[in-house]
C-alpha cells in the first residue's frame, strides 16, 4: 500500500546484493512510496548481476562504488545528481563486513589488517559518504541520513567477533556527523538497530540459526524482519521524523528492553 510518503525525494541506496539484502527491501519500499534513487554496491558485488533485476524493477540506475574509495563516491554523487536532477533527499547505508568474522578469526587473536578493513567498510564508510555529501552540499534540507546496526555494539554477543566495535564507531559517527549536519544543513542522522536477519551478512556470522531462534523467543513482539526494517527506514525518510537525529533506533521487537521471556526461562527450568 502507498501513501506517497516519498514522492519527489530523491535519494541513494548503498548494499542491496540480493532479495534477502534489507537494502534490496528499502529499495522495493522507497520505489513504492513514490520515491526516486540510485543503486549502488562494490564492483565486486555487481558480478552477481542481480541488482540489475531490482534496478529494473524500480526503475533505477546502479553506479558501482566501493564505499572505501573516495573517487568512486565523488563519482556517485556526480552522477546521481545528474540522473535525478538535483540534490538528495536521503540516503542509505546498509554495508557491513569483516575479513575477521568471514575468516573465523577469534577476537582474542584478531588480524589487525583483517581488522582495518573491516573498519572502514563497515564503519568509516559512512564517515567517508557523508564527508563527499557535506563539501559538495549534496543534500536537501531536513533530508534524512541513515545507516544500520546491531546491539552488539552494546552489549557482547562473543560470535559477533569484531563487527560489535565496528558497530560501536558507525553509531558514534552518526551522532558526530548528526550533529554538524544538523546545525548547518537540517539534515538528520540515525542509525537502526535491527533485529538479526537471514541475509548474507547475517547468516555469516558463526552460529547465526541458534541465534535467530533464541532473539525470536527473546523479544515479545518477534525478531523485526527485513520487510519490516524496510518500512522503518521509509519512515525515517519521510517528512514524518523530520526532528529525529543523532539516534540509535533499536528495531528489534523489544530485544533489547527484554531481561528474560517466559519462553527461555521455561526452556531452562527443571520440570520443563
Ligand atoms: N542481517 C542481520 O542480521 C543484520 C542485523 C543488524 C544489522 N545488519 C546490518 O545491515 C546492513 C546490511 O546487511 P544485510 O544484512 O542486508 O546483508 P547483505 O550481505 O545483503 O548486505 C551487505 C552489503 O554490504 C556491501 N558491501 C560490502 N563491502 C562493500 C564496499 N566496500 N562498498 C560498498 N558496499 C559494500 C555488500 O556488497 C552487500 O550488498 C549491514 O550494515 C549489516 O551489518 C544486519
Amino acid at each position: 500500500m502507498s501513501n506517497n510518503l516519498l514522492a519527489g525525494k530523491r535519494g541513494i541506496i548503498f548494499g542491496a546484493l540480493n532479495q534477502d539484502s534489507i537494502a534490496w527491501k528499502v529499495a522495493e519500499k522507497a520505489h513504492e512510496q513514490g520515491a526516486k534513487f540510485v543503486l549502488t554496491n562494490a564492483p565486486i558485488a555487481m558480478r552477481m548481476g542481480e541488482i540489475n533485476e531490482l534496478a529494473s524493477k524500480t526503475g533505477s540506475e546502479v553506479i558501482p562504488a566501493d564505499a572505501t574509495n573516495m573517487e568512486d563516491l565523488e563519482n556517485l554523487f556526480t552522477k546521481a545528481e545528474e540522473i535525478l536532477g538535483g540534490k538528495l533527499d536521503f540516503i542509505l547505508h546498509s554495508i557491513g563486513m569483516s575479513v575477521n568474522v568471514r575468516k573465523g578469526k577469534h577476537y582474542t587473536e584478531l588480524n589487525y589488517d583483517w581488522l582495518e578493513k573491516g573498519w572502514d567498510v563497515s564503519a568509516v564508510s559512512f564517515h567517508r559518504v557523508m564527508q563527499v555529501a557535506w563539501k559538495r552540499d549534496a543534500m536537501n534540507e531536513w533530508g534524512s541520513i541513515l545507516a544500520l546496526t546491531y546491539i552488539a555494539a552494546q552489549r557482547t554477543f562473543p560470535d559477533y567477533n569484531d563487527m560489535a566495535d565496528n558497530k560501536a564507531y558507525l553509531e558514534s559517527i552518526a551522532r558526530s556527523f548528526g550533529y554538524h549536519f544538523g546545525k548547518a544543513k537540517k539534515v538528520r542522522v540515525n542509525t537502526i538497530s535491527q533485529s538479526p536477519t537471514p541475509t548474507t551478512a547475517g547468516s555469516g556470522v558463526k552460529g547465526f540459526d541458534g541465534f535467530i531462534n533464541y532473539a525470536e523467543k527473546m523479544s515479545p513482539l518477534g525478531n523485526a524482519t527485513a520487510e519490516d526494517c524496510a518500512e522503518y527506514c521509509i519512515s525515517l525518510f519521510s517528512d514524518l521524523t523530520k526532528r529525529v537525529t543523532m539516534q540509535n533506533l533499536f528495531h528489534d521487537g523489544g530485544f533489547s528492553n527484554t531481561g528474560v521471556s517466559q519462553e527461555i526461562v521455561e526452556s531452562f527450568s527443571s520440570d520443563s
